[in-house]
Order: C-alpha cells, then sequence, then structure tokens
C-alpha cells in the first residue's frame, strides 16, 4: 500500500499529496483553514465534509457533531487523519450561491409550489405560498453530479453511456429531492401537500436529470430533439413529498440555451418590451438573447472557463481569500480580497478588472501581451497573472462579444439601439461593469447595463403560479425565439478574431 495520499480540496479547487495519517489540521492552514477553539473540538468551525472517501470518526466528534452531520460526511478538521484518498469540501470556504428576492407579480392561487434552479456547480431552491407569493423557505446546495467532474463536457462524456447516465440522473434526483424535504420542512409544512415542483437549468443539466440521451448535444450541431418540456411526479422520482406534486422541468430554448435562459426572458420581461434588449449569462457556455415582444434570437458561444477563473493559473471560485476587485491608485494596483483574507488566488470578477486595470496602466497591450519585459502581471501576495490568463480571458471575451455582434447583426439593430442590457448569474451580479467595458467584454453605455441576479430561478417562481400547462407563458416566448447555431455561422470566427483583441 502506497504511504501517501490524496486529498481533493473543494471549492479551492487543489489537490495535495500527504503521508498516509497525517493530521489534516496540519496541511489545511496553509491553505487557509481557521481553527477559532484552538483544535479543541469546541467550536466546529473548522468542519469538512468528505464527500468522497471516507474519514473515521473520534469518540469527541461523534459527541459533538449531530446524527444528521455524521452521516452527511461532516468531520472536525482539527480531530481528523488522512487514512485514504477523499475528496473535502471546506466550510469556511463555501461558495456563496446566488438566490432570488425581488418582489414580482402574480395571480394568486391556494397551495404551495417549489421552484429549483439546477446550476452546474450549485443548486437553489425556494418553497413559495402562491396565495400570498411569500417565499417560506429557501435553501441551496452544491449540484452532487459534480463529484463526476466539475463540467459539463466531462459530465456529458460519462452520460455518453448508459450506466454514466443513470448514475448522473440518480444522484441530482436524490440530491434535489432532499433539498425539496429541506425546504418543506424550513418552512414547517411537512402536512400540506405541495402542488408543483418547477426546475430550470442549461441544457445539459436538463437532459441529466431527466435521464435522457446527451449524444446529439456531444456532436455537431449539438441540437436535440428531446429538448422540451419534462414532466414526472414526485414519487416517480422517488421523492417523498406530501401531494405527490407534479415535478416539471422547463423547455431549453435550443442547442445549449437552456430553460435558464428562458426563465431569465420570463424574469426581465424582455418579451414585453417594444425596444430590443439583451439578456446575457457570462459562463464557460455563455448564453445570449436579444429581441423584444414581436421578435427574439438566442445563441450559445463556448467562452471557456475563464469567467470562472478555470484554466487560470492562480485562479479560484469566489470564496475566502481571492482577490475580487482590483482598482488603479497613483499608477499602482490596490487589490481586494474577500473577507479581507490575505490573498490565495484571483476569481472570476477580480480578473476582469486585474486585465482593465493593466490595460490603463499600458502593462498590457491591446493585443493582449503584457508589455515588453514583463513576464507576469504581479497583484498582491504570491498572486500574479501570466501571458496565458491574459489569453484565456480574451477567448473567452472574444467568444461572448461575438456572439452579441452576430445576434444583434441578425436581429437588425446596432448596440446603440438596445434599451437595456441584463446580465445573468453570479459572475453578472459581480463583474465591475466600467471594467467589462474596458476589456470589450460588455461594450454598451454602463447606464443600460443591469446585474438582475438569480433570473432563472425568478422565471421558474414566476412558472409556479399558472393553474395548468395552457396558462404556461413560457409558451408564447418559445414561439418568438429562434435559436442561432453560432457554430455554423460563417462569419463568427472572423469577428471572434477581431474581438479577442483588448479595445485601444
Ligand atoms: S477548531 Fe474548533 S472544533 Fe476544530
Amino acid at each position: 500500500m502506497s504511504n501517501s495520499v490524496r486529498i481533493e480540496l473543494r471549492p479551492y479547487g487543489r489537490s495535495i499529496e500527504v503521508e498516509r495519517g497525517t493530521p489534516l489540521r496540519d496541511v489545511l492552514y496553509i491553505y487557509g483553514v481557521e481553527f477559532p477553539c484552538g483544535g479543541r473540538g469546541r467550536c466546529k468551525r473548522c468542519r469538512v465534509q468528505a464527500v468522497e472517501g471516507n474519514l473515521s470518526i473520534t469518540p469527541d466528534e461523534a459527541a459533538i457533531l449531530s446524527d444528521e452531520e455524521r452521516e452527511q460526511g461532516w468531520r472536525l478538521a482539527c480531530r481528523s487523519l488522512a487514512q485514504e484518498p477523499v475528496v473535502l469540501q471546506l466550510e469556511q470556504f463555501q461558495v456563496p450561491i446566488l438566490a432570488d428576492h425581488s418582489a414580482f407579480d402574480f395571480e394568486p392561487r391556494p397551495g404551495f409550489g417549489v421552484a429549483v434552479d439546477l446550476g452546474t456547480t450549485t443548486v437553489v431552491a425556494q418553497l413559495v405560498d402562491l396565495e400570498t407569493g411569500r417565499v417560506r423557505a429557501c435553501d441551496t446546495a452544491l449540484n452532487p453530479q459534480a463529484a463526476y467532474g466539475s463540467d459539463i463536457m466531462t459530465r456529458t462524456q460519462l452520460a455518453l453511456q448508459e450506466a454514466g447516465r443513470q448514475k448522473l440522473a440518480a444522484v441530482v434526483r436524490q440530491g434535489i429531492g432532499a433539498l425539496v424535504g429541506r425546504v418543506i420542512a424550513t418552512a414547517g409544512l411537512e402536512q400540506a401537500p405541495i402542488d408543483t415542483v418547477v426546475l430550470v437549468g442549461n441544457t445539459v443539466m436538463h437532459h441529466l436529470f431527466c435521464e435522457l440521451d446527451v449524444e446529439p448535444l456531444a456532436r455537431v450541431p449539438f441540437e436535440s430533439d428531446h429538448d422540451g418540456l419534462q414532466e414526472f411526479q414526485a414519487s416517480d422520482l422517488r421523492w417523498e413529498v406530501r401531494g405527490d406534486p407534479r415535478v416539471r422541468f422547463l423547455p431549453c430554448l435550443g442547442g445549449f440555451v437552456g430553460s435558464d435562459l428562458l426563465a431569465g426572458i420570463l424574469a426581465t420581461r424582455m418579451h414585453e418590451r417594444d425596444e430590443p434588449s439583451l439578456l446575457i449569462d457570462l459562463g464557460t457556455n455563455g448564453e445570449i438573447v436579444v429581441g423584444n415582444a414581436e421578435r427574439m434570437l438566442c445563441a450559445s458561444t463556448a467562452a471557456g472557463p475563464a469567467f470562472e477563473a478555470g484554466g487560470i493559473e492562480m485562479g479560484m471560485q469566489a470564496t475566502t481569500g481571492a482577490i475580487d476587485q482590483v482598482t488603479v491608485v497613483d499608477g499602482g494596483l490596490i487589490c481586494h480580497t474577500i473577507a479581507d483574507a490575505a490573498p490565495r488566488g484571483i476569481c472570476g470578477s477580480g480578473l476582469v478588472d486585474a486585465v482593465a486595470a493593466g490595460l490603463e496602466l499600458g502593462w498590457v497591450e491591446p493585443s493582449g501581451r503584457l508589455e515588453e519585459g514583463r513576464k507576469i502581471l504581479n497583484l498582491s501576495g504570491p498572486v500574479h497573472l501570466t501571458q496565458g490568463d491574459l489569453r484565456q480571458l480574451q477567448l473567452a471575451k472574444g467568444a461572448i462579444a461575438a456572439g452579441i455582434r452576430i445576434l444583434l447583426d441578425r436581429w437588425g439593430a446596432g448596440p446603440h439601439e438596445v434599451s437595456r442590457v441584463n446580465l445573468a448569474g453570479a459572475f453578472g451580479n459581480y463583474v465591475n461593469r466600467e471594467s467589462a467595458r474596458r476589456i470589450g467584454l460588455i461594450d454598451f453605455p454602463d447606464e443600460s447595463v443591469d446585474p438582475v441576479g438569480n433570473s432563472a430561478l425568478l422565471g421558474a417562481k414566476l412558472t409556479l403560479f399558472a393553474k395548468d400547462r395552457a396558462a404556461f407563458e413560457y409558451r408564447d416566448v418559445l414561439a418568438r425565439v429562434e435559436h442561432v447555431s453560432l457554430a455554423s455561422d460563417r462569419s463568427f470566427q472572423q469577428i471572434f478574431v477581431r474581438e479577442v483583441r483588448f479595445p485601444d
């Protein structure tokens, strides 16, 4: 037996190799894990969760952790030893998950419903009183499929095999079933029947939850015939929910544009306006919709993981110690880190800020090259950007900017005619608009750019109020949206190459 074991740290995104039997406390402090009670096993603030593999439990841990915590694999890092390979979720670095608490108009009806936004990384659920429109409970979780690959392509590859498809459907159904159970319990409604559950998500999440064939999503032209509304009874999914509610996964808009964007259209009401507006979800798979009350076009573009700081040498998720803001002061850089902790890496919003600042100071050239003589862009402490990091951001922003340009051209509007640019999702919520414009990512006036938070969840909530299928507002929207395949647009490559440059 090898004398070393591998520990994967989430959401930090690092793997370390340690000698078997090493106390976790000896290695985790290097990664910024704090031990508030000095490791005496009293505060529980050093909790880690073994999401894969096992950490044995000591009697004093068993005394302080609840039955549920123990069953879910929670342990105290100050008490645990690394005896076997394990994937650890570090509680101190939990990723903040964007929910939705905006006011909305609705037609009251009796009953309760649950809206779920199923993201590639995270899941959020809200229990809504359909009579009052009040959110009675909200809870979040990490997508349990992450144990089988953090990105959608890895999971799609796994789901090409029958066994992989079944596995991915089973874990996500079980995870969401538990989440739905938790919001019901939090609201104290265990005895009340639930009327309906509505899920939204990107196209791959839709297919994986519904256990559909993903093969069409793995080859050109990336169009699936089964991307419509999918319906189940809760009991079909092995969810024990009073009332055995209907569970609906809303339809995708086409290609890789999922029901998260369909719900975003409902939430932003862009389908009711006369003037054209844009809805953009900036992620590994950038999703874009342009249009008005008459006509809408949508497309997706493979931006790569740079906006989530993936593929960036010192990239990390937006958690403790990530540089999330960079500003220019007196010819130098001032970096802010999340929780004011020592800098450990950089997240997506920090990356956009840092490159915008580098352009401002002339340290980064419009071509994307670092100025002559500069090998890296030093930010704060050990955190820096390399030439390769700049390239990753250029490719991501080039793909999004080219997608926007082509959709606007096809729709027949110039950028100055767009009345509103709605930025959906976490990155769109946190990115600095001025920096996004400086790097040429969102080249619209600040006053027209509007972060709309978790519009997918809001759109799912709005759908809960429909009495039956005929009342679904999204049916009108679907009839007006046309999907554009950017992969087959002959001008894409040319525009993309032009958009890869930063503005002068
Ligand atoms: S540091 Fe307090 S319980 Fe571990």
